[in-house]
């Protein structure tokens, strides 16, 4: 991987990013750092004294503890941000709630753009009620729609490594297996 710069040029734009010790958040970081941005990471006080904050702080991001419970905290931590991302994993009580606090948080900072935790398949194509996954994301998104803030979802589909990688995926009561990339039957 080619080292980011530990420090932004003046001039370049703020992300706040929600998630960043995650999976996909410590990605996302690394490529914004590699860009030039400036990141502020949002983590929980938990997770502040973790590898992965201190893995953030050594890229030269921002990590800052993130109240979620907290709107004036949110707020304060969104200032001066031209994009607000999302990275957040979990059920109702994180991409609905949680996030929708970090929406408002965004909207009331005056940020332009905000990315919410998609990154998944289109779910507007899947019928509403056939994937709890896809309806948070759906029932966020109608939120995020109403809201007076620019957005844009990412809809990549499934991440390959998921299926290229060591990953073992199975669900046998629908007769299906991913072994890395290969299709195969639960018994094998
Ligand atoms: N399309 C695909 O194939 C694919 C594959 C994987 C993931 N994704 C999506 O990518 C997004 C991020 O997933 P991920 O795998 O990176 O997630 P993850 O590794 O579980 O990280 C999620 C982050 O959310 C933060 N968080 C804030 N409040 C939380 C709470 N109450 N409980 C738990 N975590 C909380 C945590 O950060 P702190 O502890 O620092 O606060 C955590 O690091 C999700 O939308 C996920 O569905 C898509």
């Amino acid at each position: 991987m080619t080292e980011p710069t530990t420090s932004a040029p003046a001039d370049s734009p703020l992300i706040v990013l929600a998630g960043a010790t995650g999976a996909l958040g410590l990605l996302i970081a690394h490529h914004l750092r590699r860009r030039g941005a400036e990141v502020r990471a949002l983590v929980r006080p938990a997770s502040l004294s973790g590898a992965e904050a201190e893995s953030l702080r050594r890229q030269g991001v921002q990590v800052v503890a993130a109240d979620y419970g907290s709107g004036a905290d949110l707020t304060q931590a969104c200032q001066g941000a031209a994009c607000v991302v999302s990275a957040l994993n979990g059920l109702r009580d994180i991409m609905v709630e949680a996030q929708g606090r970090l929406l408002d948080a965004a909207v009331a900072a005056g940020v332009p753009r905000f990315i919410p935790s998609d990154f998944s398949a289109d779910f507007t194509r899947v019928p509403e009620g056939s994937n709890r996954n896809f309806d948070l994301r759906r029932e966020f998104a109608r939120r995020l729609d109403k809201a007076p803030i620019r957005a844009t979802s990412v809809l990549n589909g499934m991440f390959m490594d998921l299926l290229r990688g060591t990953r073992r995926w199975c669900w046998p009561a629908r007769g299906w297996c991913f072994i890395g990339a290969t299709p195969t039957s639960p018994s094998t």
